[in-house]
């Protein structure tokens, strides 16, 4: 059972400038290599947000650069990580269990836009870590991220400057926005657009 989004949600396309491209496995070997670590440091980004005992949601986890520090924050919680690629879970679960952490990883295939009903109101945070901009329905993919959220939860969602551009970033926010998500922290960087939305 997957979510189903608002008619309004389904109809709405990215901006001009939205080329929605999936990433192919040999990106995302690059994308977990640990010299990303010299740029980019994924216990500093989730510290703040994950607590033990939480229960994350991972949308488009790749090879699982922020999947296992997050694991390692969590302690007896749970992660469960969706990707519309079979291929890259099976690495992902591969990778987790040879760092002792399968069993705080869950891994399921969904189709794009859609997410896992049993997870309606039951996150305490969402990782949206360069993946939005690949769907071609970003704004049904914001609201069904939106409503996983429990009140209280946050959305961590992150989109690289070079594939996404500002007016698609924007607009992923206000899809939140309009999810009753509001925001408590934005940031730019030279890489990257940062903003984490709250429930
Ligand atoms: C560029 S990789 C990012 C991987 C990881 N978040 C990182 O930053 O290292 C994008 C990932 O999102 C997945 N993806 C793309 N569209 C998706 C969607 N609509 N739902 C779930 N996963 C998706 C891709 O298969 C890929 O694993």
């Amino acid at each position: 059972m997957t979510f189903t989004s608002s008619a309004s949600a389904r109809a709405r396309p990215g901006p001009a400038g939205h080329h929605p491209h999936v990433c192919p496995p040999w990106i995302a070997w690059l994308l977990a290599s640990p010299l990303r670590r010299l740029v980019e440091d994924p216990s500093s980004t989730l510290g703040p947000w994950v607590r033990p005992g939480s229960t994350v949601l991972e949308v488009g986890p790749g090879f699982g650069f922020y999947t296992f520090p997050a694991a390692r924050l969590v302690g007896d919680g749970r992660i469960v990580c969706v990707d519309v690629q079979s291929r890259m879970l099976k690495v992902l679960e591969r990778r987790a269990r040879r760092r002792a952490l399968g069993d705080r990883i869950e891994c399921r295939r969904v189709e794009d836009g859609e997410l896992p009903c049993d997870l309606g109101g039951q996150v305490d945070l969402v990782i949206a870590i360069n993946v939005v901009h690949e769907s071609v329905a970003p704004a049904r993919l914001m609201a069904a991220m939106a409503r996983t959220l429990r009140p209280g939860g946050h959305l961590l969602l992150v989109e690289p400057r070079g594939h996404c551009v500002e007016e698609l970033f924007a607009a992923e926010v206000r899809w939140g926005q309009a999810e009753g998500l509001h925001v408590v922290d934005r940031t730019t960087r030279r890489m990257v657009w940062r903003a984490v939305l709250e429930r």
